[in-house]
């Protein structure tokens, strides 16, 4: 089912900014290898992030602080081989551009180079003009992520909801305007007051993409395997689950066992 305004064979960063002036809601999604990436992008889904949650959901870390820059771009080289209709944006890993802004283009660079993907996403705002600016000028589209930036959560200490107060809301607004002035494409708005994020989106026009963040933004984004229901631990009040993964695929897992020790599996048609 489509429900596009306007079919595009390949969204770009273009696509997204005449969306958010036709209207029209970005739907983003997380994706991290071939075969996932190939089923969001046939399902029409406009932006695949190849998110630093890898280092979540893929790998099992507690933060995405582990993960590593060469390990993004093999995740990221994985979903550019199967998106043909999305636009693909990886995160830029912690670690890889807060030093210096050389640092941060080199690593943009390689992102680029080696894994083929669109553009990339950086957490922060004024704190790391230079590096933004940098990358910017070297020609590669970037995304700005405020609010809860996982990056920097022995920062926060907590994942609850950002910028409740007055000073860190005007911060997280100035940060945006920055982000748009400076030429950013978009940017992530992750887990803070739905009024706030409205009007951040309201302001700018660049199309902002929230993750509890209110329906007042320009689109949405989800971690894939919360969506799917592979995961089941995470239960944020701002995840809308649309399948139970983790409980499907434990059962038919079990049933393979419980066919393979029956012999049940493989019977005569599946076999030579
Ligand atoms: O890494 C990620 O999946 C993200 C989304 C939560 C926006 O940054």
């Amino acid at each position: 089912m489509s429900i596009a305004k306007k079919e595009y064979k390949r969204v770009t960063v273009k696509s997204l900014i005449e969306m958010k002036q036709n209207g029209e809601k970005i739907s983003m999604l997380t994706a991290y290898d071939f075969s996932m990436a190939k089923i969001v992008d046939s399902a029409n889904v406009d932006v695949i992030l190849v998110g630093d949650s890898a280092s979540n959901v893929m790998a099992g870390h507690e933060t995405t602080l582990p993960i590593t820059l060469d390990q993004m771009i093999y995740h990221a080289s994985s979903v550019v081989r199967a998106a043909k209709r999305a636009l693909i944006v990886v995160d830029i890993p912690f670690g890889s551009y807060q030093s210096d802004s050389k640092e941060a283009l080199r690593s943009a660079i390689r992102i680029m180079k080696e894994s083929g993907a669109h553009a990339i996403k950086v957490e922060g705002g004024v704190e790391i003009k230079d590096s933004v600016k940098r990358i910017l000028q070297a020609g590669i589209p970037v995304m700005g992520h405020l609010g809860l930036t996982p990056q920097s959560i022995y920062k926060f200490g907590t994942y609850t909801v950002r910028a409740k107060e007055e000073a860190e809301a005007e911060k997280l607004k100035e940060d945006a305007k920055f982000l748009e002035k400076v030429g950013c494409f978009g940017i992530v708005l992750e887990k803070i007051p739905a009024n706030l994020a409205k009007e951040v989106a309201d302001s700018v026009s660049i199309p902002v993409i929230g993750i509890g963040a209110g329906g007042g933004v320009d689109g949405q984004v989800l971690v894939v395997h919360d969506l799917l229901g592979m995961t089941h631990e995470f239960n944020p009040r701002f995840l809308r689950r649309y399948l139970n993964l983790y409980d499907e695929m434990g059962k038919a897992i079990g049933q393979y066992v419980a066919d393979v020790k029956s012999k049940d599996f493989p019977n005569t048609n599946e076999s030579y």
